[in-house]
């Protein structure tokens, strides 16, 4: 991307945010939870971006393993049972509970083709790899919020 688009890119996501924020038809679906079961996802939550975070930086370092190993012990399938999912999806609608085993199987998934990449060195089918775990932050959070 050339500097112009670039800041092309940024002034139209400036004009177009305050829009999007100041609007009042959410239409997210409103889950209730337990004030403690609410604070423990949340915290979760905090640790899902800073785990994504981690992976791009050692990414960037060209160090494939580590990244394999973050995705999947803080948000891959070995993740569900320090993340106490089993009691937190009796609360979930069902699309969030899909939502976040997509995000758990997308984050092995990725896991599995960061540990390929130390040997081929293909890093952007590691960055679409981790652009799938992404995108399942990115649907649940624009269909469900708590109460
Ligand atoms: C199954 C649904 C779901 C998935 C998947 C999901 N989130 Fe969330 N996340 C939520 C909900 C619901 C909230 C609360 C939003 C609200 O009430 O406005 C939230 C809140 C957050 C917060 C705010 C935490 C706080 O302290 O307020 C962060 C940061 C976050 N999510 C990051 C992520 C990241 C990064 C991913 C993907 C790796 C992710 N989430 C995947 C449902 C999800």
């Amino acid at each position: 991307m050339t500097p112009i688009s670039f800041a092309a890119l940024i002034f139209a996501c400036l004009l177009t945010a305050p829009a999007a924020l100041a609007s009042d038809d959410d239409s997210r679906v409103a889950v209730d939870m337990p004030a403690m079961m609410r604070s423990h996802m949340l915290a979760n939550m905090r640790d899902h971006l800073l785990s994504l975070h981690e992976i791009q930086s050692v990414l960037a370092a060209g160090n494939y393993d580590a990244a394999a190993d973050i995705a999947e012990k803080r948000l891959g399938m070995s993740s569900l049972q320090s993340h106490g999912a089993s009691h937190m999806a009796g609360f979930m609608p069902q699309g969030m509970q899909a939502a976040g085993t997509a995000m758990h199987q997308s984050a092995s998934r990725f896991a599995v083709i960061a540990q390929e990449t130390a040997v081929t060195r293909d890093l952007p089918r590691a960055l679409d790899a981790l652009g799938k775990v992404t995108a399942s932050c990115v649907a649940c959070h624009a269909g469900y919020r708590l109460k």
